[in-house]
């Protein structure tokens, strides 16, 4: 079985997303034997506990410098010992050292297609903000692996989202999660379950039918 362990920082409909798809047999072969949140207070937490599985808490501002900060984080995490970090709307940036111990072996969700509306300052509802500003017709949302850069790893699985006349930043934000990050999610768990994500070059090959 993959061991994952899922990093989130808000309401964790993406982590739900892979909670249910574990539970119907969408992604075989994985089970998630952590959620570490950056926030006490994230909606994300509640979700997890109800699925019992182990939470943890790693809050920034309880550490005096970034040095302590980071050990607790790579502690939580070595301590669920997980084949797989999943980014699951984490909203911290991932220390280097962690990126380096875990290369290849962390994913995350961006609700756009990269490369567009993605990189720094590209997160939340600032994202579908700057589609609907730019009058683009077709947006969507991608999982890739995580590098040093942000967003800019090799792209694992990619779905796109029409606009709709009327579109409000919040109506978008919903349909992308909804139509693209809900299914490509735990679709990218179940393939790196399957062993079907290989890397070559810094980009991938994946047997997705
Ligand atoms: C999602 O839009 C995800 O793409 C982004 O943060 C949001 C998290 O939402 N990285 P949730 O906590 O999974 O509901």
């Amino acid at each position: 079985m993959l061991r994952v362990a899922v990093l989130v920082s808000g309401g964790g409909t993406n982590l739900q997303a892979l909670i249910d798809a574990i539970d119907a047999g969408k992604v075989r072969n994985a089970g998630i034997v952590r959620v570490i949140s950056s926030s006490p207070a994230a909606g994300a937490l509640k979700r997890a506990v109800k699925a019992g599985i182990d939470t943890e808490t790693v809050c920034r501002k309880e550490y005096d410098s970034d040095e302590d900060y980071e050990r607790a984080l790579m502690e939580a995490i070595e301590g669920a010992q997980p084949d797989l970090v999943v980014l699951a709307g984490f909203l911290k940036i991932l220390p280097g050292r962690i990126v380096e111990r875990y290369r290849n072996r962390i994913i995350n969700i961006h609700p756009s297609l990269i490369p567009s509306f993605c990189g720094p300052g590209y997160y939340g509802l600032k994202v579908h903000e700057e589609v609907i500003k730019r009058g683009v017709k077709v947006t969507g949302a991608t999982v890739h692996f995580v590098d040093e850069g942000c967003d800019s790893g090799p792209i694992i699985l990619q779905k796109a989202v029409y606009l709709k006349n009327g579109d409000t930043p919040e109506i978008l934000q919903k349909r992308v999660m909804e139509e693209a990050e809900w299914q490509i999610l735990p679709k990218a768990v179940d393939l790196i379950a399957q062993g079907g994500v290989r890397i070559n070059g810094g980009i991938t090959e994946t047997d997705e039918e």
